[in-house]
């Protein structure tokens, strides 16, 4: 197995596992050349500005087909008041989502690998099926903060089994907008669900009223990140991340991974057409 009893049981603790070193930086070079190949390609007439503080508002089709698809996400400051674009396309886009790993030969290889698959063996998944890929840039003077969230609000299964492998593409720094976790939060309850809304869209429904930590406050950690190095993060955890307004770039991958014996409910927001099931690694 790729992760110690010690590392298992830290990741049981803190509801989060930093593990440096485990991605050659010539395969992160290589997810970083084809995401950029991929936002060349993207016609920006396409616009889904992707902003985890007006979820709803801007949860649009374009977003709700995203899931069996490869779509790309504007930052929510991409845009200057009259519509034009600040910084040059490839510096604007918040997101590749949400289903490279099925459909992309280079992000398969990248999400299938041998560190990956072993650590969510390592972790007791018992049948894993690979939900959710994301490419986020987190760009340069406007790479948007993701508010405190547990990943379960967004990919839930009774019961909760989602983790992310997240993996960091190039440094993640205080500077540039490294995550923030909660040690043991993932112990706490699942504050709310986001769901499909019957009359259309989405909504959140609210679960339990605990608040999450205040961001940069005294109950979350940083999880600095060298590049090549692979965080797990509990579907329960609490985690944040802030804004980048440095002039470097903070690229990551995360995979989404759940456990193919829960139930996923019909009311969760992403779905896949029968042309593309689940698949394990
Ligand atoms: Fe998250």
């Amino acid at each position: 197995m790729v992760l110690s009893a010690t590392q298992v049981a830290a990741f049981e603790r803190d509801g989060f596992l930093v593990v440096p070193d485990a991605v050659d930086h010539s395969a992160c070079d290589e997810l970083i050349a084809r995401a950029g190949e991929i936002v060349d390609a993207f016609d920006p007439s396409t616009v889904s500005i992707f902003s985890t503080q007006e979820q709803t508002r801007t949860s649009d089709d374009y977003f709700l087909a995203s899931g069996d698809r490869i779509s790309c996400f504007f930052e929510a400051d991409a845009f200057a008041p009259d519509g034009t674009l600040r910084q040059d396309k490839s510096l604007s886009i918040n997101k590749i989502g949400h289903a490279m790993h099925d459909l992309d030969p280079t992000f398969d290889r990248f999400s299938r690998q041998p560190v990956i698959a072993e650590a969510a063996a390592s972790i007791g998944m018992q049948d894993p099926k690979l939900l959710q890929s994301m490419y986020i840039f987190k760009p340069p003077h406007i790479g948007g903060e993701v508010t405190c969230h547990q990943d379960s609000t967004f990919l839930y299964t009774d019961p909760m089994t989602v983790v992310g492998f997240w993996v960091a593409l190039q440094d993640a720094t205080l500077e540039n907008g490294c995550l923030w976790a909660e040690p043991g939060g993932h112990l706490g309850p699942l504050r709310k669900r986001f769901v499909l809304d019957p009359n259309g869209g989405t909504r959140f429904e609210e679960l339990d009223p605990t608040p999450f930590p205040e961001p940069g406050g005294p109950e979350l950690v940083p999880l600095e990140a060298a590049k090549g190095t692979m965080v797990l993060l509990h579907g329960l955890l609490p985690h944040w991340s802030d804004e980048n307004r440095s002039d470097r770039s903070r690229h990551t991958f995360t995979i989404h991974v759940i456990d193919g014996t829960a139930d996923y409910p019909a009311e969760n927001w992403l779905h896949r057409g029968e042309h593309l099931p689940l698949r394990g690694f």
